[in-house]
């Protein structure tokens, strides 16, 4: 039985469903991608837990390298506007990029990842979310081709994901006790 941090009202997806995702969205990239080479760009620091998870279920060969955005700051609403804190090293003309995210939220932090990286000549990009927040009457600016699972439209912590930077080391995401954060 898996064990609930005292802070998180409940586990929405536990480790052997995590497991199954990341197989999943693994062997579809693996097919899609077969001789491409494609390039996995994790977003930090969110995505760190995902990525490392995703890129051993990928089976062709491939990159990785990694960008970190502020989007949250230490709350729990989207600012709106995204910043790159650390830029890729890896020159990605005509390559084949795949954003690993943690959530899709607003979608804003991928929309303007991705206008900034389709401006260097990419062959392609895709984004593979671990999971979508689903919003009800909200479509977000982005439609990620891989999408591990849906969350609930509330605050969610654990496997990558934070508050305030705590919990991202939790090996499930769960929902924050709302007394944690008002
Ligand atoms: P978006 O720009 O609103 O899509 O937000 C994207 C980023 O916000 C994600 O990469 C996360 O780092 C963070 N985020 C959004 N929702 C949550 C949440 O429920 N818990 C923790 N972080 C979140
Ligand atoms: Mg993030």
């Amino acid at each position: 039985m898996q064990t609930i941090h005292p802070d998180v009202e409940r586990i929405l997806i536990g480790e052997d469903e995590i497991r199954e995702i990341c197989a999943r969205l693994g062997k579809e990239i693996s097919a899609d991608y077969a001789g491409k080479n494609p390039l996995l760009v994790a977003v930090l620091r969110g995505a760190v837990v995902f990525t490392a998870d995703l890129m051993r279920s990928i089976s062709c060969p491939m990159s990785i390298d990694f960008m970190a955005t502020s989007s949250y700051g230490s709350g729990t609403t989207s600012s709106g506007t995204v910043r790159i804190l650390k830029d890729l090293e890896t020159n990605i003309r005509d390559r084949h990029v795949i954003i690993a995210e943690d959530i899709l939220d607003s979608g804003l932090t991928l929309s303007n990842l991705i206008e900034m990286l389709g401006s260097r000549g990419p062959a392609s990009i895709e984004v593979c979310a671990f999971a979508v927040k689903d919003i009800a009457g909200y479509t977000p600016p982005v439609t990620p081709k891989y999408v591990g699972c849906h969350v609930p439209n509330e605050f969610v912590v654990g496997y990558g994901l934070d508050y305030a930077e705590r919990y991202r080391n939790l090996p499930y995401v769960g929902v924050l006790k709302p007394e944690i954060y008002s």
